[in-house]
């Protein structure tokens, strides 16, 4: 019998305490900090949403859910739905596919960090080429500083042949970024994973367990790409300045449910409209109809 895969499911882990961005996570999530224009949610919302994902798991803390819920409603206007869990104690990524899977019920997962900001021509169409999955696939990104990340060893032929999670001798450059592709396996291997030396379950384990069952893709990113992780104050500011700059220079929108979801076909142009009316003020609602003028006039 061929098994078909039900259709990918999106999990967004926005969980956590934020500890260094203290004081200003003190009162509010990490992930509701804005980068720039946005709220720092939409970002690895609109890039599920762009990968054709329409169905999307939340993962807060309890006391942040009803401000998620207040901004992000059950996902309706976008043309998704959001389904919302919490977890009163964040103890590693992998937890998240644990606590997903009720929601995943068999389906495979994207599952996507909520401080992790992917921008660049062809991601979209890349990611969606991952939709499908065999056993798994991670990317590879080259980052200065890849002993912050889970890096990724390679072989002489630039194989993978190992991960380790933020090595003091990192054997390469490539850092992995925060999205992950699974097929339906993911909430059974992560409940295998063990606890690090951090008190962690460690999404480098769910990986390197696939990496063992020769059943891991690795996709290297070209630099062309921009991974950037929003999790400290230097970082935070700098990934402000870039949609800046770049919405600024370039009249595009960064990181848009809306947008992502029109462009997906979720949504249709007067269901686009109807969002921006009432976000003019800001020049939001502008910056999304001059999308959509300017995609019409394509
Ligand atoms: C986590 C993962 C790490 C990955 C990084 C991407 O690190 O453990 O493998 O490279 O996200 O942002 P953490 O955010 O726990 O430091």
């Amino acid at each position: 019998m061929t098994h078909r895969a039900k259709p990918m499911k999106g999990i967004v882990l926005a969980g956590g305490t934020g500890t260094r961005l203290h004081p200003l996570t003190l009162g509010v999530s990490k992930q509701l900090m804005p980068i720039y224009n946005k709220p720092m949610i939409y970002y690895p919302i609109a890039t599920l949403v762009s990968s054709g994902i329409q169905e999307i798991l939340l993962i807060t803390t309890p006391q942040d859910a009803s401000l998620f819920k207040t901004l992000l409603r059950d996902g309706s206007a976008w043309g998704i739905r959001f389904t919302y869990l919490t977890q009163s104690k964040p103890e590693g990524i992998a937890q998240a596919l644990v606590l997903a899977e009720a929601f995943l019920d068999g389906a495979p997962a994207a599952l996507i960090l909520g401080d992790n900001l992917f921008h660049g021509k062809g991601l979209s169409d890349l990611l969606r080429q991952q939709t499908n999955p065999s056993g798994a696939t991670i990317f590879g990104y080259a980052v200065n500083d890849p002993e912050r990340y889970g890096v990724i060893a390679f072989d002489a032929q630039m194989n993978p042949v190992d991960l380790i999670e933020k090595p003091s001798n990192p054997p390469s450059t490539y850092a992995v970024p925060g999205i992950y592709f699974y097929n339906h396996e993911a909430p059974a291997r992560a409940k295998a994973v063990t606890k690090s030396g951090r008190g962690e379950y460690e999404i480098t384990e769910v990986n390197k367990s696939y990496l063992k069952d020769g059943a891991l893709s690795v996709v290297l990113l070209d630099p062309g790409f921009t991974w950037l992780d929003t999790g400290t104050f230097a970082a935070l500011s700098e990934a402000s300045q870039f949609v800046e700059v770049l919405e600024n220079r370039q009249g595009q929108l960064i990181g848009a449910p809306e947008w992502a979801a029109f462009q997906a076909g979720f949504i249709d142009a007067d269901q686009l409209s109807a969002l921006a009316t009432p976000l003019m003020r800001s020049g939001y609602g502008q910056q999304l109809l001059k999308a959509l003028n300017s995609y019409g006039a394509r």
